[in-house]
């Protein structure tokens, strides 16, 4: 399997502290954030990572990062043109990603626990895709899941009236076809080519898969859930809990 970060964007709602840097270079705890994802990909048994950000800092991120060499990885990247959406970005790792399967996570999203089980999980699934949900007390903030007793029946981007509280986080598992999927996706209402209708295609064939995120889990694209991303990863001096810690 391999890795996909995403972090392209802008930033805006963090501005000005995205003035001169890409938010994911922003320090989250004693590390840059992109270090987060980094570290959980390869706890994960995944060593080749493709990064993907905007033009606007690539240079600083590249520096930053560099060959990967100090988490024990091969970090490559390509730039995002325009933020178009995440499986816009997403597009751009096709070549990279050869046939296999990809563990994609969003360059802002913080777990306080190892996403291993449910790495572990989906290459026992072998095929489709498997999403990580979070209850949280905002749904309309996020993708959200209308679930049934077994399996997600419908996800919602931003919903005004969300049909349950479980957020679907920036952690996503997907088969080869999911390059495929992504070529048939329309732009929203937004005009951006969102994530969720990709996983919305990946249920209308049933198989999505879903587990329920343990520990603290938050993005950190806005002041407050960037504070909340400090309080978790700055709580424990960035280590990565197990979960039976
Ligand atoms: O954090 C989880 C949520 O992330 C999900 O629940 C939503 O379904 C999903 O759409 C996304 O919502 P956000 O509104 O928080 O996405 P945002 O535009 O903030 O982008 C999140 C990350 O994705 C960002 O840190 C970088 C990457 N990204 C985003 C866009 C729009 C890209 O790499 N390229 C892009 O064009």
């Amino acid at each position: 399997m391999k890795g996909v970060i995403l972090a392209g964007g802008h930033g805006t709602r963090l501005f000005p502290l995205t003035k001169a840097t890409n938010k994911h270079l922003l320090p989250v705890g004693r590390e840059p954030m992109l270090y987060h994802p980094i570290r959980q990909m390869v706890g994960a048994g995944i060593s080749e990572i493709l990064v993907v950000t905007s033009t606007d800092h690539m240079g600083d991120v590249v520096r930053c990062l560099g060959s990967g060499v100090d988490f024990g990885c091969r970090l490559s990247y390509r730039v995002q043109e325009s933020a178009s959406g995440i499986a816009h970005a997403l597009a751009l790792a096709e070549s990279f990603a050869g046939g296999s399967p990809i563990c994609v996570i969003l360059g802002d999203n913080v777990f306080e626990c190892a996403i291993e089980p449910y790495v572990a999980a989906f290459r026992g699934q072998g095929k489709g895709a498997r999403v990580l949900l979070k209850e949280v007390g905002d749904p309309e903030r996020y993708g959200v899941a209308a679930l049934d007793e077994h399996q997600v029946i419908e996800i919602e981007e931003k919903p005004k009236n969300p049909k349950s509280h479980f957020a679907v986080v920036g952690l996503y598992l997907y088969d080869a076809r999911v390059f495929d999927i992504i070529r048939g996706v329309e732009p929203s209402a937004r005009g951006e080519y969102e994530i969720t209708s990709v996983n919305n295609a990946y249920i209308a064939t049933l198989e999505l898969r879903y587990d329920i995120c343990k520990g603290r889990w938050t993005d950190a694209g806005t002041f407050d859930s960037l504070a909340e991303a400090n309080r978790i990863l700055g709580g424990n001096d960035n280590r990565i809990l197990d979960h039976d810690e």
